[in-house]
Order: C-alpha cells, then sequence, then structure tokens
C-alpha cells in the first residue's frame, strides 16, 4: 500500500503566508520575541490551529499549544519557534511549526485515527535575541526556569517580558511546568552546511551541543581623541576588540566542535572623536562537549582579567544563558532514522550546532530531531533557504515518526 503522504504545497503556501508577516529585504523576516510582528505571527497560527479544531492552551509564559484531541494518554508532541531573529529566515522554527499542523491535517483527512493526541507548540522567544536565555519558553515549559524568573527578564530594548507579554495579548493561564508529553520529536533545518556538502538529505539528530552565553562590560575612561596620550588611555574598545580576537582564536587553537562568536558590541558614546567609556558585547561559546566548553570558559575569564589589568579597564561579565550539551533518546533517534531510510532519503546521525526546544523538552521525555538542508549553510539571514522538496521529504517523515510514537510505550 502506498505510504501516507503530507500535502507538499499546502505547506508551502503556510510558511510563505506566515512570512508575509514582518518581512525584510533580502527574502528573510524580523519577527523579534514578543514585538507586534511576534503577535500578527501568532494570531495567524492560532487561526489555523483553530480550524483544524485544535484545542488552544496559551500558558503563562505565553508558550501555544494547539492539541488535536484523538485517542487517549499524553499527546506526542512537535512543534518549534515563530520568532526570529533580526535578521532571519523564513524556515528557522517556522517550518517545524508548520509542519505539524501539516501532519495534523493530513492525518485529518486521511480518516486515521492516532492512539495518542497529537500536539504542535510554539514556544517562546527561542532565539533569545531580544530576551535572554534562548529556548526560553520550552525551558520554562519543562520547569528549567522559574515562572516569576522569566517574567522578569528584560528585553536588549527595555522592556520587561511579563509586561510584554500582557502587551501583545499573550500573557496566558496555564501554569508551567507542564505535564510532560508522551515524547517530543522536532523537525528543523540544518541552519549549517554539513548535508549539503556530504550531499545527504536528511539529519537524524543525535543531540545539541552545550551552550554558553555572557555578557561582558567593560569600563574605560571617556577622554579626547585628539589630545589623549596612547599611554594615557582607557580604551574599552580596544579591549574588546582583544577578546573577539582571543575567542576567535581559542575556537580556531580547539578545533573539533569549538566554535566562539562576538556577535553583538555596544559602544558608548559611539562617536569619531572620543575614546569610548563603555563597551557592552556578547560572548557566545559552544561544544559538543562539556568539559571542552568548561575550559575554553576558563581560559576566556583569565584573558579578561589579564587584558583588563593591562589596558588598565573594568570589567563585569553576566551570564545569559547556559546550557549543557544534550543527547537525544536513542529509540526516537532510531525511529526517524528508520523512516527517513523507509522513505528514500539518504540519511546522516548529527549532532545540532543550533539550539533547539528539544533539547528543553528532551529533559521530560524521549525526543529527538529531524533535519533537511540549508543551501549554503545559511541561517539567521534572510538568504536562508530549503528546497520545497526537502521540506517535503522532512514533514512525510515527521509525520510517519508522530505515528510510530503515538504506539510506542517508553518504559
Ligand atoms: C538559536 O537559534 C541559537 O542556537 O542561537
Ligand atoms: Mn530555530
Ligand atoms: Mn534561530
Amino acid at each position: 500500500m502506498e505510504k501516507l503522504k503530507i500535502n507538499g504545497s499546502r505547506l508551502m503556501d503556510r510558511i510563505m503566508s506566515l512570512a508575509e508577516i514582518s518581512p525584510i529585504e533580502g527574502g528573510g523576516n524580523c519577527r523579534l520575541a514578543l514585538t507586534d510582528d511576534d503577535k500578527a505571527g501568532r494570531d495567524l497560527v492560532v487561526t489555523w490551529m483553530k480550524d483544524l479544531g485544535m484545542e488552544i492552551s496559551i500558558d503563562v509564559v505565553g508558550n501555544i499549544v494547539g492539541t488535536w484531541n484523538v485517542g487517549s494518554g499524553s499527546p506526542v508532541m512537535t512543534g518549534s519557534h515563530i520568532d526570529t531573529v533580526r535578521t532571519g529566515g523564513k524556515y528557522d522554527g517556522n517550518y517545524g511549526v508548520l509542519a505539524g499542523l501539516e501532519v495534523i491535517e493530513t492525518l485529518q483527512q486521511s480518516g486515521i485515527k492516532p492512539s495518542r493526541p497529537l500536539a504542535v507548540g510554539v514556544f517562546t522567544d527561542e532565539e533569545g535575541a531580544r530576551f535572554a536565555p534562548d529556548m526560553l519558553g520550552s525551558l520554562v515549559y519543562v520547569g528549567g526556569l522559574s515562572v516569576e524568573d522569566a517574567l522578569d527578564i528584560r528585553a536588549i530594548d527595555g522592556p520587561r517580558l511579563g509586561d510584554e507579554l500582557n502587551r501583545i495579548g499573550y500573557a496566558g493561564n496555564t501554569p508551567c511546568p507542564q505535564q510532560a508529553p508522551h515524547a517530543f520529536v522536532e523537525l528543523h533545518i540544518e541552519q549549517g552546511p554539513l548535508l549539503e556538502a556530504n550531499g545527504i538529505r536528511i539529519g537524524a539528530v543525535t543531540g545539541v551541543q552545550g551552550i554558553s552565553w555572557q555578557e561582558l562590560t567593560i569600563t574605560g575612561q571617556s577622554n579626547h581623541a585628539g589630545t589623549t596620550p596612547m599611554r594615557l588611555r582607557k580604551d574599552p574598545v580596544v579591549v574588546a576588540a582583544e577578546v573577539a580576537k582571543f575567542l576567535h582564536d581559542l575556537a580556531i587553537r580547539y578545533g573539533g566542535d569549538q566554535v566562539c562568536t562576538v556577535g553583538k558590541i555596544d559602544v558608548h558614546p559611539n562617536l569619531i572623536n572620543v575614546v569610548a567609556a563603555k563597551v557592552t558585547m556578547t560572548l557566545d561559546v559552544r561544544n559538543t562537549d562539556e568539559s571542552l566548553l568548561q575550559a575554553a570558559e576558563k581560559e576566556i575569564a583569565s584573558f579578561i582579567v589579564e587584558i583588563a589589568n593591562r589596558e588598565k579597564v573594568i570589567t563585569s561579565v553576566r551570564t545569559l544563558a547556559r546550557f549543557e550539551p544534550v543527547k537525544f533518546d536513542q529509540r526516537v533517534i532510531d525511529i526517524v532514522h528508520h523512516h527517513a531510510t523507509d522513505q528514500g532519503n539518504s540519511v546522516q546521525m548529527m549532532p545540532s550546532g543550533a539550539g533547539h526546544d528539544a533539547q528543553m523538552l528532551a529533559r521530560v521525555c524521549p525526543t529527538a530531531m529531524i533535519f533537511t538542508q540549508s543551501k549554503d549553510g545559511l541561517s539567521h539571514n534572510p538568504a536562508e533557504y530549503t528546497s520545497p522538496e526537502d521540506l517535503e521529504a522532512g514533514a512525510n517523515i515527521l509525520l510517519h515518526t508522530m505515528l510510530t510514537l503515538t504506539s510506542t510505550e517508553f518504559a
């Protein structure tokens, strides 16, 4: 018998319709968490969920869960996020949410009644670009961060998370932590170059690398750029440059999966003829190996002390996010791998370089992920692209993985 398949053009229609909200030059989106644009995206997804007869719950940190109440017991869940970075693509997160809806519509039309409910989560602030940490909604969902602490987090542009949730009408009543689903599987674009380079269509994701986010503030002394001799300067920009270079060199020296990024630098007062008074910069450090990640953090901390002494500036460091590497459940990985090969795809087992909501759900239930190729390895970039054929292939694997999970008992 021909295997049940999702409707690829309906999936693409939803992806393109969501991308019409908050488009930016170059074909991507800017839908930072809990902005008016995020609200517009949420409203559209909730309308689609209601059209599918799904029960909607909004929790206290704004996570949306749409459930198709068939069968009995705890649901098999999929989902992702629809917030983006400031220069995001159309697919990061959105694909996973909309493929979840497509799975449900396909099953409803086929007349198949799964033995468990199926749920699709839209998690708040996965990107962490406006409110750190990243994966904030799913972290609170699983009890990894208290609701009170989450609501008090400040955005990079000032407002409190709880106030923004109220403002956009997504401060719901469902308490967190929520009950664990039966299992969780997230479909996502790879966001890196490996599948394309290897000529492989699908990634069966084995886990997510550890992540350390810190904010470094460097306070020097503001002074005249023309009159202040070099030996008398306390210049925080010089220190920022040294730290950025140290991170870059450290990642190359460690090799393997080590990556380091300085993605945000704010200079004050940011004027051509003023030695700066203060720099605030972010340090994003990741590795699949927790001990190497700790070693990198230690080296960076000592370098900051050394360079601050040398340049006579004052530094302070604030942790924005710290998550250890996560290993997914082998049983769920095997189910993903089985369906991917069974449907004629080439498959590679691989860890994820990016953070994902699945890494939080893995704390409470058997979890894994499915990756599809990213053209030229581009993501967090408006040019992010995955072909419709690959998107369809990934969604078909999601469909059959979710169905198998409804009838899999985990001891
Ligand atoms: C989230 O997208 C992250 O990995 O930074
Ligand atoms: Mn994502
Ligand atoms: Mn992202």
